[in-house]
């Protein structure tokens, strides 16, 4: 089944995915403070699962599988340096200087929540701590558009405009989407685009906003896994995201603790 069509949410089911982005919000929050030289991926991906049960909720990547892959097998996505997404936990143990994007996405009574951050392992370069941080604010500038009456195109060209200024190429390749009752709805939500072009916003919509930035190309491949996409050039990656919902209050971001 492809991505299914745009769903505009009640507010009782807006107050679901505030519920899954919540819980999505904690996970992070649990494995970004587990994250250090000397762990596995594999350790992370078991914080992430533990925290998202414990809520009562369930993981929504574990078992994924997209016409034509096989299921996902874990419940966050974890990509190193040159990773771009959709990395595998397991026996991998970061190093100091790693850089590690951390993907998770939890449902609650049915709604998902959808989320992810990159962070340095120890002390990382210059470099690595720059592109960390062009890509943490490109995710602030594409949701700084999103309002009841903008188009996705105002959200895509905020944050490619943002990014190439710096220097950095967006992934074209994957891109941000609509959320609800499925992790992948309708619209797509790229990374690169037009200014009052695409899908117009309203209120009980929601979407999930995920800049991709590399250091060298916006070019990808795929691993032999199946699943791990990586920059072409083996240039470093980071990746942010975010579940915006547009409510009566506005853009609501649904993915942070911090959000009142
Ligand atoms: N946030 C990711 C995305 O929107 C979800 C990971 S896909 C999975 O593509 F297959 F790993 F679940
Ligand atoms: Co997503």
């Amino acid at each position: 089944m492809g991505p299914r069509g745009i769903t505009i949410k009640s507010d009782k089911e807006i107050d679901l995915m505030r519920q899954a982005g919540r819980v999505v919000a904690q996970a992070k929050a649990r494995v970004r403070d587990a994250v250090r030289p000397g762990v596995t991926t594999g350790e992370l991906d078991r914080v992430a699962e533990d925290t998202i049960r414990g809520l009562g909720a369930i993981p929504s990547f574990k078992g994924y599988a997209p016409y034509g892959m096989s299921p996902f097998p874990a419940t966050i996505c974890a990509s190193i340096n040159e990773e771009i997404v959709h990395g595998i936990p397991g026996e991998r143990v970061l190093r100091e200087g790693d850089i590690l994007s951390v993907d998770v996405g939890a449902i609650v009574e049915g709604f998902h929540g959808d989320s992810a951050f990159t962070i340095g392992v120890g002390g990382i370069s210059e470099d690595a701590q720059r592109l960390i941080e062009a890509t943490r604010r490109a995710l602030d500038r594409g949701i700084e558009q999103v309002r009841a009456g903008a188009r996705v195109g105002d959200i895509s060209h905020a944050v490619q405009t943002y990014a190439e200024g710096l220097g950095y190429s967006v992934v074209r390749q994957y891109v941000g989407h609509g959320i609800g009752r499925a992790m992948h709805e309708e619209p797509q939500v790229p990374n690169y685009g037009s200014p009052r072009k695409g899908y117009l916003l309203r209120k009980g919509m929601a979407v999930a906003i995920e800049p991709m930035l590399n250091i060298g190309g916006w070019e990808t491949k795929q691993l032999s896994d199946g699943w791990t996409v990586a920059t072409a050039d083996g240039s470093l990656s980071a990746h942010f995201e975010d579940t915006v919902a547009i409510t009566s209050k506005g853009a609501e971001i649904l993915t942070r603790l911090d959000q009142p």
